[in-house]
């Protein structure tokens, strides 16, 4: 009799321990959620131009940190970005066109562009001969006779069945491939009068 009284007693102790220990979590959850949210909500912070003692300028409003540029914030002249001037294909280069500046477009133009629209730029590149899409002749009249500006849209934007090259070549890049397209152009349409006097006794001795 005696020990069934012990008994009872203990699983009644037993089952309120249990019971506080299976609830225990209820209270400590309350806690910290609330701590998290009165923590997250009254963290120290400056509001939108707040003045501040922290700082020597006065300002909580960092200047921005030289050399770096946020996204969507470039500050650059508008024709160089788009080789547009008031929604029209501009023709002309927004940079000297230098010796440098050529041999750049050349490379960049062998790496980029080669594979469709050829060394020479007469579309027949590896891609053209293994057949599928038919890369644009850089020798046409039309192409000859486009803006700069509209090469550097294509090159952006893309042209059809071409695809966009804005977000793999920089905007100096695509005006220094431009240079060399205009030079290969040249290349395939000229004729005497574009050869400096000086030289055209070597042609002229070539061909004989
Ligand atoms: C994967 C193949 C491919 C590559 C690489 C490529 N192009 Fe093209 N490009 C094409 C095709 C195809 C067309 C013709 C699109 C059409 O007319 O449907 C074209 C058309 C063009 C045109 C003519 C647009 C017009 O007015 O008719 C230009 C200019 C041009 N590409 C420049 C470039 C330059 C510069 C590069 C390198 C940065 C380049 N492309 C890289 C496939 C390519």
């Amino acid at each position: 009799m005696r020990a069934r009284t012990m008994d009872t007693q203990n699983q009644r102790r037993f089952s309120f321990m249990t019971r506080v220990l299976r609830l225990g979590w209820i209270p400590l959850l309350l806690i910290f959620v609330a701590a998290c949210h009165q923590d997250m909500y009254d963290q120290p912070k400056y509001k939108p131009l707040a003045p501040s003692t922290f700082f020597e300028d006065g300002r909580s409003a960092r200047p921005v940190v030289p050399n770096t540029v946020a996204v969507g914030q470039v500050q650059r002249d508008e024709y160089f970005l788009t080789g547009q001037i008031d929604g029209q294909p501009g023709d002309v280069f927004p940079m000297p066109v230098t010796a440098e500046v050529m041999e750049r477009g050349r490379e960049r133009y062998n790496i980029n562009c080669v594979p469709c629209h050829g060394l020479s730029g007469y579309g027949n590149g590896m891609v053209w001969r293994r057949g599928g899409i038919t890369p644009a002749n850089f020798h046409t009249d039309r192409l000859r006779n486009s803006p700069e500006g509209h090469f550097f849209d294509v090159i952006t934007n893309g042209y059809r069945y071409m695809y966009p090259y804005g977000d793999k070549v920089t905007a100096e890049d695509r005006w220094a491939i431009i240079a060399y397209i205009r030079a290969l152009q040249l290349s395939q349409n000229a004729t005497i009068d574009d050869v400096a006097p000086d030289q055209r006794i070597l042609l002229q001795g070539m061909n004989q």
